[in-house]
C-alpha cells in the first residue's frame, strides 16, 4: 500500500494546479497536498470551486501502473473511497449515492467533487468535500454528521480507504470497482439528459462500460457511449 506523505498549507492558489507541478518535477507516488483555503480552487470543466476553511481539499499525486485509457478508473475508486469514507460518519435516515462521473450526493445534492488530470507522465486527483459548509444547492457533512466534525480525521480516513482500493484495482482491475460503484449509483435505468459541449442528448442511464464510460439507450433503442459531458436527471 502507498505510503502517504501528507503537506498540509494554510492557502494555496489549488492543491491540483500545485501537485501537476510536482508531477512535472518528477516527484513519486504518495505525495498529498492538502490546503485549509484555497483562492483558485477549480473544479472540471474549468468551474471554480469555492474554498473557504474548514472544508477538504487535497490532491494526490499518482503513477499508476497502467495504460492512459484505463487512468481514467481511478476518478471511480476516489468516490468510491470517498463514499466509503463518508459511510463511517453519516447519521441513519440519509441518502447517499455515486452521480457519474465522480460526484458523491447526499440526499440528492452533491457533497464531494472529484477531479484527475494528466500531466507529464504522471496524475493529480483532486478531492473536494464539504464538511463545514457548502455551496447553495450543494450540501456539507456537518449537515449530516452526528459527532463532531473535523478535517483532518476525515482525510486520513479518507487516504487509508483510497490506498486500499487502489492497490485492489492496481491488482485486480476495474470490475470489482466497477460493480460496487453501480450498487450505489445515482439514476441507473432513469432518464437523464446528457450535456455535451455542443448538444444535449435525453435518453434512459443503463450503466458504465469497463472504462467508465456511460451507456445511454436513446428512446429508439440505440446506445450512445458518453465519455464527458455533465449529466441531469428527470426524477
Ligand atoms: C468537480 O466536481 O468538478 C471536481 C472538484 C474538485 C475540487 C478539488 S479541491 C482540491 C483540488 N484542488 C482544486 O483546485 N480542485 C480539486
Amino acid at each position: 500500500m502507498i505510503n502517504w506523505k501528507v503537506h498540509t498549507y494554510a492557502t494555496l492558489p489549488s492543491t491540483q494546479d500545485y501537485v501537476k507541478e510536482l508531477v512535472e518535477e518528477g516527484l513519486p507516488e504518495g505525495i498529498v497536498v492538502q490546503a485549509l483555503m484555497q483562492t483558485k480552487g477549480h473544479g472540471r470543466h474549468g468551474r471554480k470551486w469555492e474554498s473557504p476553511m474548514g472544508n477538504l481539499y487535497m490532491s494526490v499525486l499518482l503513477r499508476p501502473n497502467c495504460a492512459v485509457e484505463e487512468a481514467g478508473q481511478i476518478s471511480f475508486v476516489a468516490s468510491l473511497a470517498v463514499s466509503d469514507t463518508i459511510d463511517k460518519y453519516i447519521a441513519k435516515g440519509h441518502d447517499k449515492s455515486l452521480k457519474w462521473p465522480n460526484d458523491v450526493l447526499i440526499d440528492g445534492k452533491k457533497v464531494s467533487g472529484i477531479i484527475m488530470e494528466k500531466e507529464a507522465d504522471g496524475y493529480a486527483l483532486g478531492f473536494g468535500v464539504n464538511i463545514m459548509s457548502a455551496p447553495e444547492d450543494a450540501i456539507a457533512l456537518q449537515d449530516v454528521w452526528t459527532g463532531q466534525v473535523a478535517v483532518h480525521p476525515f482525510r486520513d480516513t479518507l487516504l487509508e480507504e483510497f490506498g486500499k482500493l487502489y492497490a485492489l484495482w492496481q491488482k485486480n482491475g476495474f470490475e470489482l470497482i466497477r460493480k460496487r460503484w453501480l450498487e450505489q449509483a445515482h439514476g441507473v435505468n432513469k432518464s437523464i439528459t446528457v450535456n455535451l459541449a455542443n448538444k444535449k442528448i435525453d435518453g434512459t442511464f443503463r450503466t458504465i462500460d469497463g472504462h467508465g464510460t456511460l451507456m445511454l439507450e436513446e428512446e429508439s433503442g440505440k446506445e450512445i457511449a458518453i465519455t464527458s459531458g455533465d449529466v441531469y436527471f428527470s426524477d
